[in-house]
């Protein structure tokens, strides 16, 4: 079997699939606060189409797959398509907001999804509504409860933004004393409308920095990472979960990368932050060969980021808004 491998000889077996462009949820880092528009529903791939996409990928080697939105669960025929999945040779994940997980708990536990990251930026009711511009924060804790009661994998992560949410890292650690969770600290990354600013970013070190001024530094352990892990994993002594930090903006893990992107239009991205895409739908409804598609994509994939290597490029609103909306990338 030939791997999907690019230029640098990076193996791709993680394919992420966004299922949808909508949420139920309005996060200001993620989506611009008038919306985006939305692709036309004829334009979006059904849910047979994402069937024959990831088997497509998973032929040469995706072993995992992760769903991601928008909000994943928002999308009507969404146990069809876990259902599909379910039945391909791979480990199967999910992104949420959490908020409609008690709807389907049963179904991922019947169809093997064990994985399951759920976004929470705030423990503090009045700030997630101000994040989020919902008022849906008790909902939100209580199936992530659920689902660690109900013993799957959870990891919430926490996109620290300055002066706003970042006098909460204790508070997100304290949580991993009793439950089993990783919580995991990702710095907060540019894109399309986000009104990303340097200054806004807490940063890895900063981070450790405050869990050492919390718990002593004796008391933090570091502990293995994955191979191709984004994270860089910690836990604190005698608590029975753990935390991780995520370093996308001040030391980015583009080395290990094994992770291609499709939207749920049917775009390929070779990376995050990738300015350019590859059209999938047409070709597949044209009866068009993928393999080779697919293979010319990811020739051109940059080395980091996007090629935005440096912190100047990163920053560069001309650069980074070429790239989508989070919203629409699906993280
Ligand atoms: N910076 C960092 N992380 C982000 N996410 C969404 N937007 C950003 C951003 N601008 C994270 C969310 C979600 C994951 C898919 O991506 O927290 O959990
Ligand atoms: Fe991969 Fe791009 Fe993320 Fe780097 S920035 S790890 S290349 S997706």
């Amino acid at each position: 079997m030939k791997a999907w491998k690019d230029n640098l000889g990076r193996v791709h077996n993680y394919l992420r699939i966004s299922l949808t462009e909508k949420c139920n949820l309005r996060c200001s880092y993620c989506m611009p606060e008038h919306g985006i528009p939305l692709s036309p529903r004829s334009e979006m791939a059904t849910a047979e189409e994402i069937l024959e996409f990831a088997k497509i990928f998973v032929a040469r080697g995706v072993n995992k797959i992760r769903l991601t939105g928008g909000e994943p669960l928002v999308r009507k025929d969404f146990l069809g398509i876990l259902t599909g999945l379910s039945a391909l040779p791979v480990e199967l994940a999910i992104t949420t907001n959490a908020i409609l997980v008690d709807r389907y708990i049963e179904d991922f536990k019947q169809l093997g999804l064990q994985k399951i990251n759920v976004s929470l930026d705030s423990l503090d009711h009045q700030k997630f509504k101000h994040i989020t511009r919902r008022d849906l924060f008790e909902q939100t804790f209580k199936n992530i409860l659920l689902l660690e009661k109900e013993g799957f994998e959870v990891k919430l992560n926490a996109v620290l933004i300055k002066g706003f949410n970042d006098n909460e890292i204790g508070d997100f650690i304290q949580l991993s004393e009793k439950l089993n969770i990783t919580i995991r600290f990702i710095e907060f990354m540019p894109f399309d409308g986000n009104n990303w600013d340097h200054s806004k970013v807490v940063s890895e070190k900063e981070i450790l920095k405050i869990v050492q001024e919390n718990y002593g530094e004796k008391q933090i352990l570091r502990i293995a990472d994955a191979p191709n892990d984004t994270s860089r994993n910690y836990k604190i002594s005698g608590f029975k979960g753990s935390f991780a930090l995520i370093s996308s903006v001040s030391n980015p893990f583009c080395g290990s990368c094994n992770r291609l992107r499709l939207t749920a239009n049917g775009k390929l991205k070779n990376c995050l932050f990738s300015s350019g895409e590859t059209d999938l739908l047409k070709p597949l409804r044209e009866g068009k060969n993928l393999n080779s598609i697919i293979e010319e994509n990811l020739k051109f994939k940059h080395k980091s980021r996007g090629g935005m290597d440096s912190l100047e490029k990163l920053s560069d609103e001309k650069l980074h808004s070429k790239n989508r909306s989070m919203i629409a990338i699906g993280g």
